[in-house]
């Protein structure tokens, strides 16, 4: 299952990565199918029939992976009118879709009502006012909860801390609840929950329990202005190991809250994203080039920032490996890609052992990995890989230069 050495070489779910990389190229990902519903699995087995888990799709937007989630039960997290109609495309039911995020366009929301989606979750008054002007300029009810800014530190990278009081996201308890009265007062909403995502690669469960604490009690201050709430979502955010570190289990972390749940009448929303995907999916590139210098060995690769940008963005620490174990004995290297920016570092001072034609797997990419690359330097995004025991499937080709320059007008 996964990605397992057999023989000395690394597979996925028995398929040889060399396999993979001859009959499709470099720089590729590569993703389990196993894996991602066994992670979506370990969230879905400890809920209760009303709660929902919304699987994140900023974290992996392939529709192919987002069909695999929505045929087990997922609902979807969206942020975009995008990634909403990727979801219902992949099959996703409306009814347990939750649209986040601070800058909800006209468009947006318009989907999102028209779909009838299970909630917008508003971020601002000024969101609220737009939300209610177009729910009354088209006849229809907004389904929304309110997203809460809970002033809590998930205690990783500041650019994916998303929960402190100088953050752009989520309502301050006291705006919530007055434009929770405004929302009532205006007849085209109806209010579902209130929301809290304090941020990503948390590792500490005492921090998911805080925010659940807050939201709770949250809730109580609601009902005692008289605005009774039937779901609280706490967002998504748990943590995976890259390098040791320590990664919570979903079963036993839904288990404390939905525990402390039972007997509020209170159904539960979960958002998870890389928890479920980034463990089931690799990088898979080829080495171009070893350089030595006064200073530094060079590994030059083929995949670069454009394809996996964390270790440049978060100075994200990704384990690289070799796909096929060698004799030899390792040196030490500097991983690089091959774009015109110093920043293009996919890791450091990595004891490895090279040769000319050595496929390399940046680990633990199957979250903020595809989703986040870019054409810079003209460089086509590579194809993604979907594996289900033993099938092979392409779920997304190479782009080709023509893609590159399709957009551009009057060639
Ligand atoms: C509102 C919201 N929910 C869920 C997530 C998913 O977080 P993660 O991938 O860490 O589980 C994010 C990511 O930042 C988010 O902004």
């Amino acid at each position: 299952m996964s990605f397992l050495e057999v023989n000395n070489s690394l597979c996925v779910e028995g398929v040889p990565l060399l396999d993979i990389a001859r009959d499709y190229g470099t720089p590729a990902y590569v993703y389990s199918s196993s894996q991602i519903i066994k992670n979506f699995d370990n969230y879905f087995s400890s809920i209760r029939k009303d709660d929902k888990i919304c699987f994140s799709v900023k974290s992996n937007s392939n529709i192919h992976i987002l069909e695999l989630l929505a045929n087990k039960g997922s609902g979807f997290d969206v942020v975009s009118s995008g990634e909403l109609r990727k979801c219902l495309i992949a099959g996703g039911k409306p009814e347990n879709i939750v649209f986040s995020g601070v800058g909800k366009s006209i468009e947006d929301i318009e989907l999102a009502l028209k779909e009838e989606i299970f909630s917008i979750n508003i971020e601002s008054e000024a969101e609220l006012d737009r939300i209610i002007e177009i729910a009354k300029k088209n006849g229809a009810i907004a389904q929304c909860s309110f997203r809460l800014n809970p002033d809590i530190s998930a205690g990783s990278h500041p650019f994916v801390e998303t929960g402190g009081k100088s953050s752009k996201f989520g309502l301050s308890k006291t705006n919530a609840l007055g434009a929770a009265k405004k929302a009532e007062n205006s007849g085209v909403i109806k209010i579902k929950g209130i929301a809290s995502h304090v941020g990503s690669q948390i590792s500490k469960k005492e921090i998911v329990i805080k925010n659940l604490d807050f939201l709770m009690q949250t809730k109580k201050d609601f009902q005692e202005a008289g605005i009774i709430l039937n779901n609280i979502n706490i967002g998504g955010g748990l943590g995976i190991s890259y390098k040791g570190e320590d990664q919570l289990i979903p079963s036993d972390v839904l288990k404390e809250v939905v525990d402390k749940l039972a007997l509020t009448n209170t159904n539960l929303i979960v958002e998870p994203g890389r928890s479920i995907v980034g463990k089931a999916g690799i990088l898979l590139t080829k080495l171009e080039y070893l350089k030595r210098t006064e200073t530094s060995n060079f590994a030059i690769i083929d995949a670069g920032m454009n394809d996996l940008i964390r270790p440049s963005l978060y100075n994200a620490w990704h384990n690289i490996r070799t796909i096929e174990k060698s004799e030899n004995s390792n040196e030490e290297f500097n991983i690089v890609g091959p774009i015109c920016e110093s920043a293009d570092v996919m890791g450091e001072k990595r004891g490895l052992s090279l040769t000319k034609d050595s496929i390399l797997a940046i680990l633990d990419a199957g979250a903020y990995g595809h989703v986040m690359s870019s054409n810079y330097n003209s460089r086509p995004r590579p194809p993604e890989i979907l594996v289900d025991d033993c099938e092979v499937r392409l779920i997304r080709r190479r782009e080709s230069f023509q893609d590159l320059i399709s957009t551009q007008t009057n060639l």
